[in-house]
């Protein structure tokens, strides 16, 4: 179904989903082999958009087979690393070409504001794809001494970091064509090959990448996309004894079957999952700055962020002003489609997610929470949720304690470094946490003490190629990014000679 509205969207991403999309297995775009299809749901309206293939088992063993020939393969796997850098390159240089296109998909697939979408999601997977090309040409191993104790014998050792072979690669709707490059991109720098699933809720960005990968040059069956439901398609491809490595980011529910499922086999497997980061704002803080990151730490993208700042904790004295302004720059915010002008809150993703988010705020109310504002839909079409605000929840409080992967945000004051250090750290999760202060003293005793992958200070939420990314706890397992990503996709093999 094609709206009026959509020409925000531009005439390359109209054209794109006036197809039915399909599965990119070998090189070849094919339907799925039992021709199962399903819909693309725009967020905004409810309205089909359009109808994508749902890979069933035979396409999962088909694209692991595809995967596993070209890693195989000599053109693949004995490539010049520095080839496989200009592949990336290319790569980069065709979604900076397609930025519209690519900006306009993501923003009717996910809901989000078509200005961040350019910004956020697509120049950042530009600069993403490049930045991990310059990875392919060094990869490296070390030279070590020994001490093996044999008379007159001398020894050579060194390591190798070698490709792990192919990796399955299941994604989230949060961030779908940024979450498809920090999947792909450091295992083709490497040497990998790679079956991607994008989540049900958002594909299009995912298969439009797919065709800018076969126009970039890369061999066929490098990469393989896969599009259809986690619980059928997701579950046989983590199950299929032809993948190496796993690599998933999403809820830690379901991370934590994946492990186990893992283990079986004893496959390859890191995790990026769910978090319930802290904002701390100390009075000393500047507190318009703090206010306002708050605000966008847990609003941004919906809240459908892993490392949303969803707990806010203010020192007591400036606890009222915290609260009241977070709630001020809430309820200014203008809910819309995110390809209508001046949108700066798009809908939830799906259906699901929205119900999944009220049924949080009713359960929030309750258990005895206070909304300061927000609380409920907003409009009776669309998954929209009016941006809230919660005080007063007890320690055990639900919406404390779950994440909601929502625009929810539960307020607490605290008094001291010891009190904020353990409440920072009263929770299952340890993604990131922000702490908004002057104090260097206070801000360094305290970035000790959060058990966290990222601190955050005075900012929250910036991510970049190069600093590693990933949780503490039940938030993950592994970093992504910089080196660490290098690490993920590599298995060491040691050398010794007696020379
Ligand atoms: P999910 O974890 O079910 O989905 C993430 C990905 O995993 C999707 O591609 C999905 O198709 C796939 N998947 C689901 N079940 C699978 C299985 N059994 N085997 C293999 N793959 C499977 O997340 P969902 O249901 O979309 O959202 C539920 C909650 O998860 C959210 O409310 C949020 O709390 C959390 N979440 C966290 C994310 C993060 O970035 N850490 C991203 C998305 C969701
Ligand atoms: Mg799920």
């Amino acid at each position: 179904m094609q709206t009026a509205q959509y020409s925000a969207l531009g005439e390359a991403a109209r054209r794109f989903i006036a197809e039915k999309r399909r599965l990119l297995i070998d090189g070849q775009w094919v339907d799925a082999a039992d021709g199962k299809t399903f819909a693309a749901i725009d967020p905004a309206t409810e309205g089909e958009i359009c109808q994508l293939a749902e890979a069933g088992p035979d396409d999962v063993d088909r694209a692991v087979k595809a995967a596993r020939r070209a890693f195989e393969d000599s053109k693949w796997s004995r490539m010049r690393p520095a080839d496989r850098e200009r592949l990336l390159l290319k790569l980069a240089d065709l979604v900076e070409a397609n930025t519209d296109q690519l900006a306009g998909l993501e923003s009717l697939d996910v809901g989000k504001p078509l200005f961040l979408a350019r910004i956020i999601d697509v120049h950042g997977t530009v600069e993403f794809l490049r930045y991990m090309a310059g990875w392919a040409t060094k990869v490296e191993g070390r030279t070590l001494d020994v001490s093996i104790g044999i008379p007159n014998a001398e020894f050579q050792a060194y390591t190798l970091r070698q490709p792990i072979g192919v990796v399955a690669q299941i994604i989230p709707w949060n961030f779908p064509l940024a979450m498809a490059a920090w999947k792909l991109a450091p295992a083709l720098a490497v040497g990998c090959t790679a079956v991607l699933k994008p989540a049900e809720q958002t594909c299009l960005t995912a298969l439009r990448l797919g065709e800018l990968i076969q126009e970039a040059g890369f061999p066929a069956g490098v990469v393989n996309i896969l599009t259809g439901p986690g619980e059928t398609t997701g579950a046989a491809l983590v199950a299929h004894p032809g993948i190496d490595k796993i690599a998933f980011t999403g809820s830690t529910g379901v991370g934590k079957l994946i492990g186990k499922s893992a283990m079986d086999s004893l496959k390859r497997v890191s995790l990026e999952l769910g978090g319930k980061s802290p904002v701390i704002i100390a009075a000393d803080a500047d507190l318009d700055q703090a206010i306002q990151g708050a605000a966008d730490a847990i609003f941004f993208n919906q809240g459908q962020v892993c490392t949303a700042g969803s707990r806010l904790y203010a020192e007591q004295s400036v606890f009222d002003r915290v609260v009241a302004g977070v709630a001020d720059i809430a309820k200014s915010l203008k809910l819309g489609a995110g390809y209508a002008p001046d949108t700066q809150l798009g809908p939830l993703v799906s259906g699901e997610q929205m119900e999944r988010v009220l049924h949080y705020i009713d359960t929030g109310r309750r258990e005895g929470g206070e909304v300061v504002t927000g609380g409920a839909r907003h409009g009776g079409q669309g998954y929209f949720v009016q941006p809230t605000v919660f005080t007063n929840c007890g320690p055990n409080a639900t919406v404390l304690r779950e994440e909601i992967f929502g625009p929810v945000l539960v307020a607490s004051p605290y008094r001291s470094v010891d009190d904020i250090a353990a409440l920072a750290n009263d929770t299952s999760y340890g993604l990131a946490a922000s702490i908004w202060s002057n104090n260097l003293s206070f801000v360094h005793r305290l970035t000790k003490r959060i058990k966290a992958g990222t601190v955050w200070v005075n900012c929250h939420n910036f991510v970049d190629p190069n600093l590693p990314f990933g949780g503490f706890k039940q938030s993950g397992l592994g970093r992504e990014n910089g080196r660490d990503a290098i690490d993920l996709y590599t298995e060491t093999k040691t050398v010794l000679m007696k020379i």
